[in-house]
């Protein structure tokens, strides 16, 4: 099949990769309405699933609901910290910013705790929590006086306040024992809930389920999957309008026969629609054409899955490194018998791969015996590998 030039970079128009814009939020609805309103009753939530299904996507279309709604929010990208303070401080930032107005707030509170003069812009009253904080020389101390900062902040404004710790799992390189020290502080905290967002699904399960674990019962869990309804939580009806419409205000035309063969494409994956529908609309753009075609949309299959490579790859190093998951992973790619015993690869190992896999949220099981790729574009990635088509 021939390529078509490509003038423009997909994920503008149909963004990809991070949170989406409110207006690019397909589904979730009912999700977005539950969350809210168990965050204002105070419940915890755990919201554990894969990469690229759209968890902070949809949380930061719940933080926002509730600013509208009077409370004060907290996000927090665990990833992106280097050390306690630091996760501290992101902490304070995040939290301090609906008052202060400033991104930084905690970088201004040292300043003016070692001496410098208040900017005009910043009220004492709004920045005086940070300053006590910045005074803390001691990490753990500054850590656990962060974690006491929402608390302190719902009882002076009265409000509710929600923190989100987003890939909380990725916590414990921190500290050995911050799970503890981190549900100690929590726990008393009476006007504040709490969203733990992770992609480690089996880590963060184990973390809020075992007994002996800290933050057991800490968090209910909340599944973007919905187990009797749709497999990532989407309804197809809000592709097909969002697709439709979204391709229509640019004057492209587009058959619901071929929105749904799009859809059987990626099962519904939210980020693989996406880059499925970016590579058509920017193909359709550059070539000019206003009427979708099934060559057309292969195409842009071929494309998005060029790009996906990449995050497929990180995937497939994982599952090597457990002993027998990509050998039982291409059986499941290709519909094989699964569990016939070889030399190589013994039934019970056959089990234990399938399940590490479902516990990851990478397989399904579909029927006795039967597993399928939650994600189809993996699946195909997977079915490809051994032939040259992946080759670049
Ligand atoms: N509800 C949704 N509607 C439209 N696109 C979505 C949705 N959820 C996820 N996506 C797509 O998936 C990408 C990754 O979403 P993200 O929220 O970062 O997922 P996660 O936090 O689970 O890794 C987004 O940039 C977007 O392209
Ligand atoms: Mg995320």
């Amino acid at each position: 099949m021939p390529r078509l030039p490509r003038l423009e970079a997909p994920g503008k128009y149909f963004p990809l990769g991070g949170p989406v814009p409110p207006e690019d939020l397909v589904g979730r609805e009912r999700y977005i309405q539950a969350s809210v309103e168990r965050l204002l009753d105070g419940q915890n939530l755990l919201v554990a699933g894969p990469r690229r299904i759209g968890k902070t996507s949809v949380m930061f279309e719940v933080l926002r609901r509730l600013r509208k709604k009077g409370a004060n929010t907290a996000y927090v990208d665990v990833l992106g910290a280097t050390s306690l303070r630091g996760l501290g401080e992101r902490l304070a930032d995040s939290l301090l910013q609906q008052q202060t107005g400033l991104a930084r707030t905690m970088e201004h509170a040292k300043a003016v705790a070692s001496g410098a003069k208040l900017t005009a812009k910043v009220r004492y009253e709004h920045i005086e929590l940070a300053i006590e904080l910045a005074r803390e020389q001691n990490e753990l101390k500054f850590f656990e006086a962060a974690l006491e900062l929402p608390q302190t902040l719902a009882s002076r404004a009265k409000r509710r306040v929600v923190v989100t710790f987003d890939e909380f799992q990725a916590a414990s390189r921190l500290h050995p024992r911050i799970f503890d020290i981190m549900r100690a502080r929590l726990q008393p905290q009476r006007a504040v809930a709490y969203v733990f967002l992770g992609s480690e699904a089996g880590l963060l399960e184990a973390l809020f389920t075992t007994k002996s674990e800290p933050f057991y019962r800490f968090a209910v869990a909340h599944d973007l999957a919905d187990p009797t309804g749709h497999r990532f939580g989407i309804d197809p009806e809000d592709w097909h309008l969002y697709i439709r419409k979204k391709l229509g205000a640019r004057g492209i035309t587009m058959s619901e026969a071929l929105v749904d063969d799009l859809l059987d494409r990626t099962g519904g994956h939210p980020q693989d629609t996406m880059q499925v529908s970016a590579e058509l609309y920017y193909f359709m753009r550059d070539a000019g054409v206003r009427t979708v075609t099934t060559q057309l949309l292969a195409l842009a299959y071929e494309q998005a899955l060029r790009e996906l490579e990449r995050a497929f790859a990180l995937i497939w190093a994982d599952l090597g490194k457990q002993k027998y998951q990509q050998a039982v992973a291409k059986r499941v790619g290709r519909s094989e018998v699964l569990f016939q015993s070889t030399a190589e690869l013994p039934r019970i190992e056959v089990l234990r791969a399938l399940d590490a896999m479902r516990a990851r949220g990478l397989v399904l099981r579909v029927g006795r015996g039967r597993y399928e790729f939650v994600e189809p574009m993996f699946a195909d990635y997977v079915r490809r590998l051994d032939s040259a088509m992946m080759a670049p």
